[in-house]
């Protein structure tokens, strides 16, 4: 039920909190004898040792909490990682390689192009005798009983709870979650990172619920207010690099599926490439700049924008350089890799308030389904 909001998508938005706290119960487990956290998958982690690269396969939102994903897992545990949207895998899959693991993520566990890539790449696999070419699975779903639950063993079960509106929020935020908590788990394995830096991560992890109430609760009303003002334009383009690439990617979505603004992500670093010459006062530009890194570059790159005339809007904390935005959502400032679970939130809540004051049907958008059971 939607309890008090007025539509589903809102109140999703608002679970995200709560989808921290029951992740972080189900998954991080405090090891008594030497006080440290352990993540606990269901499923025997032993076949992790011989993994030498990853492959994840997945759609829409779910590829851009995969591409984060990504990004953990080699920047964080050092493993080389792949990202392919599904529809693409299953007709041109790469070349096969030994030693690999193939990552599932479907929020319904129902997604054709998704269900059928893995059965190729399943297929494919087990049709070579070399052991090191066997099919080595995980599904990242919202959905255990389901098709990828039939097709695959070892589940993470993303544990968000029933989405109804049909974009997803709570669920990208929980499939994000999972994924640092499998860059943990290699880590850990791989002996990439030090006990040290694991566990700062991990304690960032548990930091996050009471950051994340508080993000709504600064952010409700002003990116309301915001949607006053730009529920009219005709394109938006969102920037972010490194991490945040991704999350100007699903930005960009979000807002692009519920509101039937045009919207496009990029890596800011490719403006200058191409983009730059839609630029005007007309198209105002989202600009994702999280302090580490690569945040000197983001504000370059932010500059760029306003010499173009473009209404630049900031997802970042308010530090030096932040000063350039004309409005700035503002977020806590955190460790660089935690920083797409804070950035998102405002963002989800931006295009909910644009999409709700043209008056649309926010969790039905035209055309869309919640799960995509066609090719
Ligand atoms: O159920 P899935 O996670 O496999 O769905 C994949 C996409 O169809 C889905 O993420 C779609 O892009 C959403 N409407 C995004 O909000």
């Amino acid at each position: 039920d939607k309890m008090n909001f007025k539509h589903y998508m809102l109140k999703e938005i608002y679970d995200q909190p709560q989808t921290a706290k029951n992740w972080l119960e189900n998954y991080l487990i405090k090891n008594l004898d030497n006080g440290q956290y352990q993540i606990k998958y269901p499923f025997d982690t032993e076949f992790f040792e011989s993994i030498e690269r990853i492959e994840i396969i997945a759609c829409g939102t779910s590829k851009h909490a995969a591409m984060v994903g990504s990004f953990l897992l080699e920047q964080f545990s050092g493993i080389p990682t792949n990202v392919f949207y599904a529809s693409e895998f299953r007709y041109s899959p790469p070349p096969l390689l030994p030693n690999t693991l193939t990552i599932g993520v479907t929020q319904s566990g129902e997604t054709a192009d998704t269900i059928a890539a893995i059965d190729m790449e399943i297929k494919r696999r087990s049709s070579i005798e070399d052991k090191k070419f066997k099919p080595n699975l995980i599904a990242i779903t919202n959905r255990k009983e389901s098709s990828i639950g039939r097709q695959v063993s070892n589940i993470i079960d993303i544990c968000a709870g029933i989405e109804v509106g049909v974009a997803a929020t709570k669920t990208f935020f929980a499939q994000l979650l999972s994924f640092y908590g499998l860059a943990i788990k290699f880590a850990q394995i791989k002996g990439n990172q030090s006990p040290d830096e694991i566990g700062k991560l991990i304690n960032e992890l548990i930091k996050l619920p009471p950051l994340l109430e508080d993000l709504l609760h600064k952010h409700n009303k002003s990116s309301e207010k915001l949607a006053h003002d730009f529920f009219n334009i005709k394109d938006v383009i969102f920037l972010g690099r490194g991490i945040n690439y991704p999350i100007a990617l699903e930005g960009a979505l979000k807002l692009k599926e519920i509101s039937y603004i045009h919207a496009a992500g990029y890596p800011a670093g490719e403006m200058k490439h191409g983009p730059i010459a839609l630029l005007d006062k007309k198209v105002p530009v989202i600009s994702i700049a999280s302090p580490g890194e690569v945040f000197d570059k983001v504000i370059s790159n932010a500059q760029e924008a306003k010499a173009r005339d473009s209404y630049l809007i900031g997802i970042a904390p308010e530090c030096n350089g932040t000063e350039i935005f004309d409005y700035l959502m503002k977020v806590p400032s955190s460790n660089e890799l935690i920083s797409p679970l804070l950035n998102i939130l405002p963002l989800q809540l931006l295009s909910y308030h644009i999409a709700a004051h043209r008056g649309l049907d926010v969790d039905q958008p035209r055309n869309l389904a919640k799960s995509v059971t066609v090719e």
